[in-house]
C-alpha cells in the first residue's frame, strides 16, 4: 500500500481559486510515484478539480456526505453526488463536524455504512481534546468513536481508511510528536484488528512531514492548513 499525502482544505477556496491551486501543485510537484495524494477542496469546487486531476494520479474526496441516499435533506449532499463527479474518498467524522456542527458516533455509524454500500472509500477521523488527553482518557475516548462508529461493519475495517486527528493538533501548530502519534496508531491499530491504513493529522507541515513519515505505524498524512500553499503542500507529498 503507498502511502497517503491527503490534503483537506476545509471551507477555503472558491471554485476559481481551487482550479488556480491545483494547476499551480500539479506544475511544482511534477511526476511522483510510491505515494497516492488525495485532494479533498470544497464540494463547489470538485467538479472543476474532477476534471483537472482524471488524467492525473491525484484523487478526489469530499468533506462530508450524508447517511441517506436522497431526499429531503436541505443544505446535504448524497455519497452518490461526490461518486458522480469523480470523489474515490469521503472524509467522515471529522472532528470539526463532531464538535462544530454536533456530529455524534451514531451519525457517523450511518455514513460510514452508506459510504462502504455505495463504493467510497472512507477516511474515518478520530481524535481526543486536549482536556481529554490532559485528564488521562485518550485511549477512553478513540476506543469509543472506534467502537461506535465501527458497529456493524467491524469486519469491514480494512476497506476504511483511518485518521488519527488529536484534536488540540489541529490548527494549532501544536503537532503531536512523532512518537505522540506513533504510540496512538498503534493502539488504534490493535482495536482494529484488521490491516488498515491510518493517517496522522494535526499541523502537518514541510517542517515536520519527514519525520512523522519515519514512524513505521503513519501511512500517511491529512494536512489542513498546509494544503492551500501549493509550495508546502508540494513538500509534503515529496517528504523523504
Ligand atoms: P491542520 O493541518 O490545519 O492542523 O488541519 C488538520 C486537519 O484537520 C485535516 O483534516
Amino acid at each position: 500500500m503507498e502511502p497517503i499525502v491527503a490534503g483537506n482544505w476545509k471551507m477555503n477556496k472558491e471554485p476559481g481559486e481551487s482550479r488556480a491551486l491545483v494547476q499551480r501543485l500539479m506544475e511544482l510537484v511534477g511526476d511522483y510515484k510510491d505515494r497516492l495524494v488525495i485532494l479533498i477542496p470544497p464540494f463547489t469546487s470538485l467538479p472543476s478539480i474532477g476534471e483537472l486531476v482524471r488524467n492525473s494520479r491525484m484523487k478526489l474526496g469530499g468533506q462530508n456526505m450524508h447517511w441517506e441516499r436522497s431526499g429531503a435533506y436541505t443544505g446535504e449532499i448524497s455519497g452518490f453526488f461526490l461518486k458522480a463527479v469523480g470523489c474515490e474518498y469521503v472524509v467522515i467524522g471529522h472532528s470539526e463536524r463532531r464538535h462544530i456542527m454536533g456530529e455524534t458516533d451514531d451519525m457517523i455509524n450511518r455514513k460510514l455504512r452508506l459510504a462502504l454500500e455505495i463504493g467510497l472509500i472512507p477516511i474515518f477521523c478520530i481524535g481526543e481534546t486536549e482536556k481529554e488527553r490532559e485528564s488521562g482518557k485518550t485511549e477512553t475516548v478513540i476506543a469509543r468513536q472506534i467502537k461506535e462508529g465501527l458497529k456493524d461493519i467491524e469486519n469491514e475495517a480494512h476497506k476504511i481508511v483511518f485518521a488519527y486527528e488529536p484534536v488540540w493538533a489541529i490548527g494549532t501548530g501544536k503537532t503531536a510528536t512523532p512518537r505522540q502519534a506513533a504510540e496512538m496508531h498503534q493502539y488504534i491499530r490493535g482495536m482494529i484488528k484488521k490491516p488498515s491504513t491510518i493517517l496522522y493529522g494535526g499541523s502537518v507541515k514541510p517542517e515536520n512531514i519527514d519525520s512523522l513519515m519515519k514512524q513505521e505505524e503513519i501511512q500517511g498524512v491529512l494536512v489542513g492548513g498546509a494544503s492551500l500553499k501549493p509550495e508546502s503542500f508540494t513538500r509534503i507529498i515529496r517528504f523523504e
